[in-house]
């Protein structure tokens, strides 16, 4: 009920936050595209985990023993764990725009929405801390912004979560792919060398690659947001899929670039007696 409620809130937000997402995805996307290392640090390319989602863990730790601690008496904790919240909040939300600066469509729109919610919030945690740094001797004001500031940010973390558990934003786009080890036949036309062919395995979507004999084969679906791989270049041994330019070894399906954080599937391929090829899943 509190959820439809909360959900038909955030899309009658649609109207100012796709213009405003549009703007703020062409700046995100123009400074983290200029320093590609950083942005997929903040995506955690580097850990094969969103960064961003584990980052916000601390903050929400934090502030929720703010509010404790200012409800126990304990002014002193109470202002450091607010300063922990507030600092930790500025790196979860540099994470959320390094992920934002690939992030398109419905999501994007969401993720706007949930980046402004947060901000006012941040705003008035940082109102909160610095009346506290005054030490007043009346603390009902800068303990009341804090209380406001954390049922905002509860709203926003709602909405941050429905851009990954409803939209799929950064959810890893092989995730219920079965790893099967049976072979199967594919279907496929001539291999080129060095070209990026197409293929079906059943319902699936290959990517080939052919090297002398060897055909190398990899998921045509990007893990990373699903762009199809067959219509990527080849870099350096990798695939480089056409949507965000996540890299992959085409010889082994691992990530070598961000901004995904998720290795891609790879197959062997085998030929048959028959003629034509059979494949199955490798990792
Ligand atoms: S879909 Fe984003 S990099 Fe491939």
């Amino acid at each position: 009920m509190l959820g439809r409620l909360l959900e038909r809130l955030v899309d009658a937000q649609t109207r100012w936050a796709k213009p405003v997402g549009d703007w703020l995805h062409g700046v995100t996307a123009a400074v983290f595209g200029r320093i590609l290392p950083v942005r997929d640090f903040l995506a955690g390319t580097w850990l094969g985990h969103p960064l961003h989602a584990l980052l916000t863990d601390v903050p929400i730790g934090a502030l929720t023993v703010t509010i404790v601690l200012d409800v126990i008496g304990q002014p002193v904790a109470a202002d450091v764990a607010l300063l922990i919240g507030v600092l930790t909040m500025l790196a979860s939300a540099l994470a959320g725009y390094a992920d934002y600066s690939t992030t398109d469509g419905r999501a994007r729109v969401r993720a706007t929405v949930h980046s402004a919610v947060m901000l006012v919030s941040l705003a008035i945690y940082v109102v909160s801390l610095a009346i506290r740094a005054t030490g007043p001797t009346n603390r009902a004001l800068p303990i009341a912004l804090s209380i406001v500031a954390y049922v905002i940010l509860a709203g926003g973390a709602f909405v941050g979560g429905d851009v990954v558990f409803v939209l799929g934003n950064m959810v890893d786009r092989h995730a219920w792919r079965s790893s099967g080890t049976k072979w199967q036949p594919l279907e496929v036309g001539e291999i080129a060398e060095g070209s990026l062919v197409k293929a079906k395995l059943g319902i699936q979507d290959l990517l080939l690659i052919r090297t002398g004999d060897t055909i190398l084969a990899l998921h045509n679906q990007c893990a990373h947001a699903g762009g199809p791989l067959n219509e990527g270049t080849l870099v350096d041994g990798c695939v480089e899929c056409p949507w965000h330019g996540s890299r992959f070894e085409v010889a082994t399906g691992r990530r070598r670039r961000g901004p995904t954080v998720y290795d891609q599937p790879s197959y062997e391929v085998r030929k048959i007696d028959a003629g034509g090829y059979e494949a199955r899943r490798v990792s």
